[in-house]
């Protein structure tokens, strides 16, 4: 909601309640593109309907309750573009549309239909959905797979400028992105250190599918539970230990340990909890994480428990400009 007017009590659970009207407009319009088919000037809701195949009443009516929360622009003769609805344009380098698009994927959506259980049980709710995982699901479902990709890539953007903002990369020869995905982030900093190399890690058909800048990059498929992993310098892993529950998450970082040589450097990239028990964004990750893949969201204090028992020592944790902290820690 725009403004900053303080709701009533009551208001507070009315709008919270129905978020989910709010976030499912914006899954469809995203699934629609409609954003693509706005430029610089205004689009009327018939030529919105008619270019993504919608009924014009309908369109309109989800398009005006995402005006409301600054998301396009409603006027007389149509819709134009906000800063926020540009985000939804495929062709945006911080493009959120896929984001959009993966959070209302009909798995995700039935795992949330499912969330009582994992408040229940403790376990992802995604088992009654998925029953072998996230991982499995997107490896069966490649065009789910490749929104997944584009959805990691596209919401990182901003926060890739602000760890390079924050980390002095320079002093590592040989950098393994473990889990690095469509290697968005180890790309990003071969291209600020150009005396690097960069080994990307990944599941098979993340690293089949991969589309990037080889230059002094080597793409390596494997399991980070099962494969040996690279030797080098420094581990970046990016969203990664949050997706998994602590013994799973010491199994990765123990598999880091064996690969490293004593000094190296692990950086656990991700959002860090704090104290700041109002801002909802750190909570919404750590419930996305109980229901969808099982794993948290974690303090300073729980990294640096994780990393000590698994033979790292000197955890540092490092503020970026951005969401993302930067936990470091030493092999021992
Ligand atoms: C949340 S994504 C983060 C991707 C990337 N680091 C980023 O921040 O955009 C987690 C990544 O872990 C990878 N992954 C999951 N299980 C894995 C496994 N057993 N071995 C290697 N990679 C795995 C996924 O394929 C995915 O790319």
């Amino acid at each position: 909601m725009k403004g900053s007017m303080a709701q009533q009590p009551h208001e507070i659970v009315w709008t919270l309640t129905n978020a989910v009207v709010a976030s499912k407009s914006l899954y469809v319009v995203a699934e629609l593109g409609v954003a693509d088919y706005i430029a610089d000037e205004t689009m009327s809701v018939k030529e919105l309907a008619s270019a993504c195949a919608a009924d014009p009443d309908g369109l309109d009516r989800v398009l005006r309750l995402l005006a409301a929360h600054g998301i396009f622009e409603r006027h007389a003769d149509g819709y134009r573009h906000t800063e926020a609805s540009r985000l939804l344009r495929s062709d945006h380098p911080m493009s959120m549309r896929a984001f959009s698009r993966m959070m209302g994927m009909p798995v995700i959506g039935a795992t949330f239909g499912q969330l009582e259980h994992s408040v229940r049980t403790g376990s992802p709710a995604i088992q009654l959905v998925a029953g072998n995982g996230l991982w499995e699901y997107l490896e069966g479902h490649p065009g789910e797979g490749e929104i997944f990709g584009q959805a990691m890539t596209g919401k990182a953007a901003a926060d890739i400028a602000a760890v390079l903002g924050a980390y002095d990369f320079g002093r590592f020869d040989t950098i393994a992105d473990i889990g690095g995905g469509r290697g968005h982030l180890l790309r990003a900093v071969l291209d600020a250190v150009p005396t690097a190399e960069g080994i990307l890690f990944d599941l098979p058909d993340v690293i089949e599918t991969l589309d990037i800048d080889r230059d002094r990059l080597t793409a390596r498929a494997g399991d980070f539970f099962v494969d040996p992993l690279p030797t080098a310098d420094a581990y970046i892993l990016m969203e990664v230990i949050h997706d998994w529950p602590d013994a799973e998450a010491a199994a990765i970082l123990s598999a880091i340990r064996r690969a490293a040589s004593p000094g190296a450097r692990v950086l656990i990239i991700e959002n860090v909890l704090g104290d700041a028990q109002s801002d909802p964004r750190g909570h919404t990750l750590d419930v996305i994480m109980l229901a969808v893949t099982g794993g948290r969201e974690r303090t300073g204090n729980q990294l640096e428990m994780l990393l000590e028992d698994t033979g790292f020592a000197d955890t540092a944790v490092i503020d970026t400009a951005g969401p993302m902290r930067i936990v470091e820690a030493v092999a021992e």
